[in-house]
């Protein structure tokens, strides 16, 4: 059996998390989507809440997160804001929405906290990204950096592949972290590189690191919801522990309840309303006086 810590009730800022690199307690994020995502998350006392594009894929069912738009992106982001009180809230920065101009990429952060009660933003990429970062930092924005395998990238790098394999591209990627830090990102999510490259790089940093399939030596981990509940059936990453299969359960209850409704065993007599025994006389009475009485209670009568 677990023995379940109590979280502090504190709001979680930029500076819990530099605290917690600090004293080397581990940081905890967690993908939400929705109001009752988010607020299993909150009071499951996760520091961070991340308003993932993966939504596209495990809740919107695009093959990639490419598709996904701003419009979907705060349409969510709002609704997990309502459902968390306590958690850092960063939303994602969708594909499109940062890699125009600096001036749309303000924009768009904006709107995140502006419109959908966001803390902080986060993009994908690294030294090409630094004229944009600086731009929403500029506007007082905080900035998640995201390096390692860039989903957004897909198309680009053939498929949703580990990066940083050589040690030549370990070290672009730890160029990339280090002129991310530098512009001011409050933390960096590495996503599928060796843990000898995510080491290297929460070594380095002082700004606080968490990973994604990137080994246990990172400042925090992130994962996606619905990897770690079971709840997508269609693929995991090797790197994910899910801590329930709730798919199995969800499907068990809905073919329960079809298999009730069908053989009439629900609704039963517990979850049914009944008139007053005599304003059913009256209705009843009614009834057959216009010839409208039931003819299910006629035969059951007969
Ligand atoms: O969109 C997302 O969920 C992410 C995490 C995997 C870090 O970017």
């Amino acid at each position: 059996m677990s023995v379940q810590t109590v979280p502090s009730p504190e709001k979680v800022t930029v500076r819990t998390l530099w605290r917690k690199k600090r004293r080397g307690e581990p940081i905890t994020m967690l993908t939400a989507y929705d109001y009752p995502s988010a607020r299993f998350v909150d009071r499951a006392g996760i520091d961070v809440i991340l308003v993932g594009d993966s939504l596209g894929m495990v809740v919107l069912g695009y093959e990639t997160t490419v598709p996904v738009t701003m419009e979907d992106m705060l349409h969510h982001a709002r609704a997990v804001a309502r459902g968390a009180q306590r958690a850092l809230l960063v939303g994602d920065m969708p594909f499109l929405s940062y890699h125009t101009t600096p001036a749309d990429a303000v924009r768009n952060a904006g709107r995140f906290l502006q419109e959908a009660g966001m803390d902080a933003v986060k993009l994908e990429g690294g030294r090409e990204r630094l004229e944009v970062i600086r731009a929403i930092l500029n506007a007082g924005i905080p900035v998640l950096g995201h390096i390692g395998l860039q989903p957004q990238r897909v198309h680009q790098l053939g498929g949703f592949r580990a990066q940083g394999r050589t040690a030549a591209a370990a070290q672009e990627l730890i160029e990339d972290a280090l002129a991310l830090q530098e512009a001011g990102v409050f933390a960096l999510v590495l996503e599928s590189v060796p843990a000898e490259v995510a080491r290297a790089i929460t070594r380095l940093l002082d700004i606080p690191t968490i990973g994604i399939g990137a080994g246990p030596d990172c400042d925090g981990q992130v994962l996606v919801y619905h990897d770690l509940l079971g709840l997508y059936d269609r693929g995991v990453p090797r790197f994910v522990r899910q801590y329930a299969r709730l798919a199995d359960v969800i499907h068990d209850a809905l073919t329960r309840y079809r298999e009730d409704v069908e053989r009439r065993a629900f609704p039963a007599e517990e979850h049914t309303l009944h008139m007053k025994p005599e304003e059913a006389q009256a209705l009843e009475a009614w009834l057959r006086a216009r010839g409208l009485s039931d003819s299910r209670e006629a035969d059951r009568g007969a």
